[in-house]
């Protein structure tokens, strides 16, 4: 039955879906026994990694799918849907749970709350034919998944994500939201990326935390004493040669509609639930394909000409590399490694609750 009892447990176990940067663009609002809303928001507003809300939009995909994941293990059949005239940067989707006895609970569940980034380097030990598997089947149809494991072709990749940190790390705009999302010092965090997650040695991350108190600072340190290098060799280039494949999942119609990204999202975590059903590791490498939307759309990332130039190369680079023409949806990096010492932790799921009917506020 999908008491309110039940209904708690089950977003209890839903709001561990990641999201870009932590952000938890969703708030929930129980409206009936059998029915729960998903208000959605998305950070386009300051994110410039939120390019249209798509990577929101994903996020309300992967919390949705881990939803029903989670109703799964209740004998509840969940379906959602979006509901009408609801805007794209705030979409509201309704949830309906059924009951249905016959429902067997998905294998998916003990992963929901274990899944986590690492995005620190992996083993390069090869993929075995099971692992292999399980990742061309995990998102399900409509999508293909390309692995890209050889040697050779990490190497291309750790070059392209070489040129796109860069972008990362000098662009004006960028900065503000670096310097938000990570919060410093810490090992856990319940809105953000903790900095112990980021991904770089503790030196190297204390000269960051210094530098990035300004964006003088910062232009400075780049411009005059290589302030990019040390970053993109710990958070770009050796991670991705010490992985096993990087993985690219693409849409058999490229994405248009709030509703695509959204089923996007819900095949990413598919992927990444699945990666760590089989005990693999998993970092997304987002923003590649973030630079290429802006790219294919002649939109501008930043006031530097000379970024927006740069951003042009990154997204013929990609398609260079991998393939896909615009129907890519989701790049990641997986290998086996330890569990991360540090992660993000989710906001309390009252704090995650709105009144039947109120406003929503982010
Ligand atoms: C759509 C989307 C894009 C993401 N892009 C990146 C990325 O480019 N690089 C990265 O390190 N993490 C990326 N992440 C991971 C999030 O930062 C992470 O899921 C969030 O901070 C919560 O942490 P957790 O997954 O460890 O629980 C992305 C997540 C989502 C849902």
């Amino acid at each position: 039955m999908a008491d309110r009892d039940t209904l708690i447990k089950i977003l209890d176990l839903a709001r561990w879906a990641p999201s870009g940067d932590n952000t938890q663009p969703w708030r929930f609002e129980s409206v009936a026994d059998h029915h729960i809303a998903v208000h959605g928001h998305d950070t386009r507003d300051w994110c410039l990694y939120d390019f249209d809300g798509h990577a929101s939009h994903m996020a309300h995909g992967a919390l949705l799918e881990t939803l029903r994941i989670a109703a799964s293990g209740f004998g509840l059949r969940a379906q959602w849907a979006r509901r009408a005239g609801t805007p794209d940067s705030a979409p509201v989707f309704d949830v309906q749970l059924a009951d249905d006895p016959a429902l067997a609970a998905d294998p998916l569940i003990p992963f929901i709350e274990t899944r986590c980034v690492q995005r620190r380097p992996l083993q390069s030990t090869p993929l075995t034919a099971a692992q292999r598997a399980a990742l061309q089947a995990a998102p399900g149809p409509g999508y293909s998944v390309r692995l890209f494991e050889s040697l050779p072709e990490r190497r291309q990749i750790a070059r392209l994500l070489w040129a796109n940190a860069h972008i990362r790390l000098t662009c004006p705009e960028a900065y503000p939201v670096h310097k938000t999302v990570i919060e410093w010092g810490a090992r856990f965090s319940t809105d953000r990326i903790p900095e112990q997650a980021v991904g770089v040695d503790p030196l190297t991350a204390r000269l960051m935390r210094w530098v990035m108190k300004s964006w003088e600072r910062v232009d400075f340190f780049n411009r005059y004493l290589l302030g990019t290098v040390a970053p993109r060799i710990q958070l770009d280039y050796l991670p991705a040669i010490r992985c096993a494949a990087h993985v690219l999942i693409s849409r058999e119609t490229a994405a248009q509609t709030v509703e695509d990204y959204v089923d996007a999202g819900a095949a990413m975590q598919r992927v990444w639930l699945t990666a760590e059903s089989v005990g693999l590791r998993l970092q997304p490498e987002m923003t590649p394909l973030i630079f290429r939307w802006y790219a294919a759309q002649r939109r501008s990332v930043s006031r530097l000409p000379q970024i927006d130039a740069a951003v042009a190369r990154v997204g013929a680079q990609v398609d260079a590399v991998l393939g896909a023409e615009g129907r890519a949806v989701f790049f990641c990096r997986v290998g086996s490694g330890t569990a991360p010492h540090a992660r993000s932790l989710r906001r309390p799921l009252a704090e995650l609750m709105v009144a039947p009917g109120a406003g929503i506020s982010n």
